[in-house]
């Protein structure tokens, strides 16, 4: 869009519902989303491979293929907003699935995370594959465990993959907390890691640890449009980063054998519906993407850089920010509350930790989690065992509906804490919030109702 004004005030209209719907093919189009079928996948037989963008030269063959097809969908936009083979369509449609309170088609902080998004991104592969009539075009990742920054193709006047409202520029390193992937890739069950089956209740749903730490700490951390649900399909970051948490999945289950997807049909079976360009729609069903290569797409390599650096990540904040970290303290009797839950991957105790219906702030919070360490600040070092995790809350809409107010956090606690908290009776949780430039910390504390330890082998 040559506007960044009237590019949000379409998207703010289509995200209002009615205009959203009715843009993408009426309100059947959200029934079948959950509609149980067998749709059959057209695939050419063809396999792309997926590389990181951050690797490639200028002149890369499949860099140069993404932004062309970008630079189509936006031309395609701007003649007519309704395009389906438009960037708006596209940024839209993520829009009315992710930034919507209605929780029967929300596919957010439940276990439809992972294989909706992986949708949407096989969806805009095949799709751009189409609008520049080159089937070899394959979506680039983003390995933000290798390369911090985001990508210098993304960077750049007159460059289709810019995006004015980033809060970060091209030397802004994520925090290396922000991007720890090794517990997530530890996560012995997919619903600790992916998210648990939508509950009758939205407010008691449970995302899984890759949805509230990697994948929302970037969104936030890079933000502008890449910090809310109803903008964030508009920069072209977001398919990169999702390219990432796609592949991560992947690495999960080839790190363990133990690892399994959902064998529920309930799971299996969700169908979720796209546009082709040329209006016609796309069915797919979960049970049809979870072997990539059958749907036309693989990963070059699955290997993520899995250790934090050992330094002090509080000096990688911007530390202009005068506001005062906030600290919440939770006490609790996690004997009332323990449950058998977890087998454990790699031996040792392991803990998970739930927050039960913590009320989210109406602004995007990146909070650091530590046990037992009252003093905590936003210079306590994350190398400790006490270091439960880096996560971030992202808001949905108004903060008044029950899906945007209450979310359930997880965390995995290390056997060293463990075996300590197993001892104690009362455990305190420092929550610290991470200030991070352009965003306000907010005034109140998070309210938390109750906690829940969950010992994995008892
Ligand atoms: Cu539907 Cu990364 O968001």
């Amino acid at each position: 869009m040559k506007n960044d004004k009237s590019r949000r005030e379409f998207l703010n209209n289509a995200l209002g519902g009615a205009v959203g719907i009715t843009l993408l093919g009426g309100a059947n189009f959200a029934e079948a989303q959950t509609r149980r079928s067998n749709p059959k996948v057209n695939s050419s037989g063809a396999v792309v491979v997926r590389r990181d963008i951050s690797t490639m030269k200028p002149d890369d063959e499949q860099l140069l293929m993404f932004k062309e097809a970008v630079r189509v969908m936006k031309r395609r936009s701007e003649k007519n907003p309704l395009d389906p083979g438009g960037w708006m369509v596209h940024a839209a449609h993520h829009a009315i699935f992710c930034a919507t309170q209605d929780y029967n088609i929300q596919v957010h902080y439940n276990w439809l995370f992972l294989p909706w998004h992986r949708a949407y991104l096989w969806n805009l592969e095949k799709n751009m594959q189409t609008v520049i009539g080159e089937p070899k075009l394959a979506l680039p990742y983003w390995d933000w465990t290798r390369s911090p920054r985001i990508p210098a193709a993304f960077w750049g006047d007159d460059n289709p993959l810019n995006n004015v409202t980033r809060l970060q520029r091209g030397q802004d390193e994520l925090p290396a907390d922000f991007l720890d992937v090794a517990p997530i890739l530890r996560a012995s069950n997919f619903k600790f890691f992916g998210g648990f089956p939508k509950t009758p209740e939205p407010s008691d749903q449970i995302e899984g640890i890759v949805e509230q730490g990697v994948h929302n700490n970037t969104h936030n951390w890079i933000g502008g449009d890449m910090a809310g649900f109803s903008s964030a399909g508009s920069d072209a970051l977001f398919s990169t980063h999702h390219g990432n948490l796609d592949r991560l999945w992947e690495a999960w289950l080839k790190i363990d054998k133990t690892h399994k997807n959902p064998a529920e049909r309930e799971w299996l079976d969700t169908v979720f519906t796209f546009y082709k360009p040329d209006g016609n729609v796309r069915r797919v069903s979960v049970k049809d993407l979870v072997d990539t290569k059958s749907v036309g797409y693989t990963y070059d390599s699955l290997d993520f850089r899995m250790t934090l650096p050992t330094r002090n990540h509080a000096a990688l904040w911007n530390s202009s920010d005068t506001n005062k970290a906030q600290i919440v303290k939770v006490a609790m009797n996690h004997h009332r509350h323990m449950e058998m839950t977890m087998a454990l991957a790699g031996g040792g105790r392991r803990v998970v930790l739930q927050f039960e219906r913590a009320q989210v702030p109406v602004h995007p919070l990146c909070i650091r989690a530590f046990f037992n360490q009252p003093d905590a600040n936003r210079n306590t070092d994350v190398n400790t065992p006490f270091y439960a995790g880096t996560f971030t809350f992202l808001p949905i809409g108004s903060p008044k509906a029950g899906l945007e107010t209450l979310v359930t956090l997880q965390m995995e606690v290390s056997s060293e804490v463990a075996e300590i908290l197993h001892k104690q009776r009362d455990i305190s949780i420092s929550l610290v919030p991470v200030p991070l430039r352009g965003r306000v910390l907010p005034e109140t504390t998070l309210q938390i109702k109750a906690a829940k330890l969950k010992f994995a082998d008892e």
